[in-house]
């Protein structure tokens, strides 16, 4: 099955925005500070997109006009994000921006970058997370294996994994099937599938690193 028709993934719908968008960060002669202003833009739209897939109820409210009423839906704030460090804190903002007060909630996984491995090193999570929906950020899904690392956390924290959204950049085919085979009832939210990864796990085309183009560390 192709990755972009898995019931538990959801891609941000090819919006010419988006697609513009894409393009700058993708684009390697990319500034710097252009970089940061239009990833922060993809990444809004993401985290947007990601809100979607949170539980709501009905709500009426009365209109200030002739009493009449509408009938629509309200937040249940029962919610946290989580970022890896440190690709995902590049949208913590995004995530504040939108949902006042937030608890955001941190785990720190690193890759061995000679075997590519992630090892987990460090979590502060809110002691109540297991009754909360986790927005789980990390910009760019490539084995899979810091999504994999950290949802270990998150299960072991009492969160079921089927309250646990993923927001993603930019995801690579590989990476959504590795964590889907082992957490079916994850949701994966992203921008864009890339099909490709290179020999050093690096997604292709990618965006190259995300944290060193957004930190500034390259
Ligand atoms: N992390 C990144 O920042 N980029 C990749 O292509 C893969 C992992």
């Amino acid at each position: 099955m192709e990755v972009g028709d898995m019931e538990c993934v959801f891609v941000h719908p090819k919006t010419n925005q988006l697609m513009a968008l894409l393009t700058i960060i993708r684009d390697r002669d990319t500034r710097r500070a252009d970089w940061i202003f239009y990833a922060d833009r993809v990444i809004r739209l993401v985290v947007e997109h990601a809100l979607n897939f949170l539980p709501v109820a009905v709500k009426e409210v009365n209109t200030p006009v002739d009493e009449a009423t509408y009938s629509g839906l309200a937040f249940l704030n029962k919610i946290v994000g989580v970022s890896i460090i440190r690709g995902g804190e590049a949208m913590e903002t995004a995530l504040r921006s939108c949902c006042r007060n937030i608890r955001i909630g941190k785990i720190l996984i690193q890759r061995d970058e000679s075997t590519a491995t992630p090892e987990y090193y460090y979590s502060k999570l809110p002691e109540d997370i297991h009754e909360r929906h986790v927005l789980l950020l990390d910009p760019m899904l490539a084995t899979g294996g810091s999504l994999l690392t950290a949802t270990r956390v998150l299960l072991d924290s009492g969160v079921r994994e089927e309250k646990i959204i993923a927001v993603t950049v930019i995801a690579a085919a590989d990476g959504i099937r590795a964590v889907t085979e082992k957490h079916p009832l994850i949701r994966i939210v992203t921008a864009e599938v890339d099909e490709h990864l290179n020999e050093k796990k690096y997604i292709l085309p990618g965006c190259g690193d995300f944290g060193d183009r957004y930190f500034g560390t390259e």
